[in-house]
C-alpha cells in the first residue's frame, strides 16, 4: 500500500468495511488520541475495535504508552472513528505520508471534522503541568524542512489544491465553540501554538528558547503532518495538547525531561480532555459536505 495513493486507500478502506460493515464505519468525526488521552475511547458507545495488525497496509505502533486500533462507535449519537495510538515520524523514518495514513482513511470514511489530540511540553511561561491547551496554530518544523506528507505526486480526489492552504488550519468557529463550553464548565483551558520537532530527541534549554522566542506554546513529536493532510481534505479540525512537563529554558538549572514521566503525567491528567471533548462533540455543528 503507498500511503500517498488515493486508491491504495480506497483499497485500505475496504478492508475495514469487510471487517465492521458499512454502516458502522461511515464516521462524520475523527478522533486521534495522543499520550494519556487514552481513555477518551471510553466516550464511545457500540464500539468494535480494529487492531492495527488487521488493517492493510497499517504500521504497528511501538511506541510505549500507545495502543494500536481504530475503534468505531458513537458518541452522544454522533459517528465517531478513534484512532487509538497513533504513528510518529520518528519511528517510520520519517515517512509522514505514512504517519498520515489514518487521516486519508478517515477521509473515505466520510469524516469532516478532526479532533486531534497530544502529549506536549509546555514552552509558555504561565502554563502548569495538567494544563490543557487549544491549539491555535501550529509551527510543523519537519514540514519546513521538506518532510511534509503532501511529497509526491497530487490527486485531485482529497478535495484540496496541489498548494494547500494552512491559514487557519485550526477552524476558527470550532475555536470559539470549545473555548465557550470550557467556560460553562469552568474549566481553565490555555490557548496557544504548537510546534512538532521530529525528534525523538527531547529539546535542549536553547532550542526550547528558539521555540519561545519564534512563539511556539507547546512542543511534541506529532499531530502537525495530521493536520496538513486533514486540510487538504478539507476537514475542520480542532487540536488539544495536554501540558504533561514545562519544557527546560534554562541549561543551569535543569529540570529533566523523560519519556516515563511525560506517560505518567499523560496518564493522571488526561482524564481533563474527556468532559471538554464529550461537550464538543455534542454540540459540533453537523458535518458539511465537501464543497
Ligand atoms: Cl518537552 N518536547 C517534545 N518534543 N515533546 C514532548 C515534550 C517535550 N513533552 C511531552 N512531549
Amino acid at each position: 500500500v503507498d500511503p500517498r495513493n488515493y486508491d491504495d486507500i480506497t483499497k485500505v478502506v475496504q478492508s475495514i468495511i469487510a471487517q465492521v460493515g458499512e454502516d458502522k464505519a461511515k464516521s462524520d468525526i475523527g478522533l486521534i488520541l495522543g499520550s494519556g488521552m487514552g481513555n477518551i475511547a471510553d466516550l464511545l458507545e457500540d464500539k468494535i475495535v480494529v487492531p492495527y495488525e488487521k488493517i492493510l497496509g497499517f504500521p504497528s505502533t511501538s511506541v510505549q504508552g500507545h495502543a494500536g486500533n481504530l475503534i468505531f462507535g458513537t458518541i452522544h449519537g454522533k459517528r465517531v472513528v478513534c484512532q487509538a495510538g497513533r504513528f510518529h515520524p520518528y519511528e517510520h523514518k520519517m515517512d509522514l505520508a505514512l504517519c498520515a495514513m489514518p487521516i486519508r482513511v478517515m477521509d473515505q470514511l466520510g469524516v469532516r471534522t478532526l479532533i486531534v489530540t497530544n502529549a506536549a511540553g509546555g514552552v509558555n511561561k504561565s502554563f502548569h503541568y495538567g494544563d490543557l491547551m487549544l491549539i491555535k496554530d501550529q509551527i510543523f518544523l519537519p514540514g519546513l524542512a521538506g518532510f511534509s506528507p503532501l511529497v509526491g505526486e497530487h490527486d485531485k480526489r482529497y478535495g484540496g489544491p496541489r498548494f494547500v492552504s494552512m491559514h487557519e488550519c485550526f477552524d476558527k468557529d470550532l475555536r470559539v465553540l470549545t473555548k465557550d463550553i470550557a467556560n460553562r464548565m469552568s474549566m481553565r483551558l490555555m490557548e496557544g501554538v504548537y510546534v512538532m520537532s521530529g525528534g525523538p530527541q527531547y529539546e535542549t534549554p536553547a532550542e526550547v528558547r528558539l521555540y519561545h522566542a519564534v512563539g511556539a506554546d507547546a512542543l511534541g513529536m506529532s499531530t502537525c503532518h495530521e493536520v496538513v493532510v486533514a486540510k487538504q481534505c478539507l476537514m475542520k479540525v480542532v487540536g488539544f495538547s495536554l501540558i504533561t512537563n514545562i519544557a527546560n529554558h534554562d541549561v543551569d538549572n535543569a529540570n529533566n525531561v523523560n519519556h516515563l514521566e511525560v506517560i505518567d503525567a499523560a496518564n493522571k491528567q488526561g482524564g481533563k480532555g474527556v468532559d471538554l471533548i464529550s461537550a464538543l462533540v455534542k454540540e459540533l455543528p453537523p458535518p458539511m459536505p465537501k464543497q
